[in-house]
């Protein structure tokens, strides 16, 4: 029987690869919406229920971390009232989802740039971080007004200064050191490159999330819209990560 080269575990049954971390670019929301004669708010209202089952389905299987595109420092860009709707449904989102999160062990964290997010969004954020900060299953990661090269800045601005507070030597900054102070800096050491990126609604590039962590990530580009990805999308993604031959630049 074909078997893809995934490992045999019994007869017919396939042990697949899971990857530790998977990411994901949340796309196609509004369109979803714009399909069904919707406004494109009831799109992410359908999103962050995919969310919900997509993060449990995830946990069930394995995953480690996954951390989830919700908002980018270029979404500020969209009309106000869609700028409002997204920036409430972390708040939504702590109400209906993260006791039942919790009670799956789920630890909720985020990166990203905050000090531009409204306070009921930040005020939800971090009951939710605090609520589950000891929970030992998956991390469900937000990123939330971040932007792949406003970290990096950041980043380069903290290691200058650090540098001439004479914290280290210049000759001192390797790749580890660089690590460290990104925003994904807080989850844990071998945790924090995604295996996988994930990026639904047909478009095939990663819009500046996580540039520098995704050099050696395996990419999946799916035509399935956001709001409509489930545990089988996941489980096929997962499918096709474990054709691919990772080779992080060996042979
Ligand atoms: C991109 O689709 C999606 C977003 C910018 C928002 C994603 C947010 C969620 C799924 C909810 C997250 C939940 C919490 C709790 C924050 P798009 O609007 O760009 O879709 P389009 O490309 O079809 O227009």
């Amino acid at each position: 029987m074909f078997t893809f080269g995934f490992r045999k575990k019994e007869k017919d049954e396939l042990v697949l690869d899971i990857p530790k971390h998977i990411a994901i670019i949340m796309d196609g929301n509004g369109r979803w919406a714009k399909k069904r004669m919707q406004p494109r708010i009831m799109g992410h209202k359908a999103g962050m229920d995919a969310l919900q089952k997509v993060t449990k389905a995830a946990s069930d299987m394995g995953v480690k971390v996954l951390t989830v595109y919700a908002f980018s420092t270029e979404n500020w860009s969209r009309p106000e009232k869609e700028v409002k709707f997204i920036m409430n449904l972390p708040v939504e989102f702590y109400d209906k989802y993260v006791p039942d999160l919790h009670a799956n062990n789920v630890r909720i964290q985020m990166i990203g740039d905050h000090d531009r997010l409204p306070e009921a969004t930040m005020t939800a954020l971090y009951r939710a971080e605090n609520k589950t900060k000891n929970n030992t299953g998956l991390i469900l990661n937000f990123a939330l007004n971040y932007g792949g090269r406003d970290e990096i800045t950041k980043a380069v601005r903290s290691i200058v200064q650090d540098t001439l507070d004479a914290k280290f030597n210049p000759g001192d900054i390797d790749e580890e050191l660089i690590a460290d102070y990104l925003y994904t800096g807080c989850l844990p050491d071998k945790l924090r490159d995604p295996d996988l990126v994930i990026r639904t609604s047909g478009e095939q590039r990663l819009s500046n999330f996580l540039p520098w962590q995704t050099a050696y990530s395996e990419l999946y580009f799916t035509d399935i819209a956001w709001p409509d990805f489930d545990e089988i999308a996941l489980r096929t993604a997962i499918e096709e990560y474990n054709r691919r031959h990772r080779r992080f630049g060996g042979i």
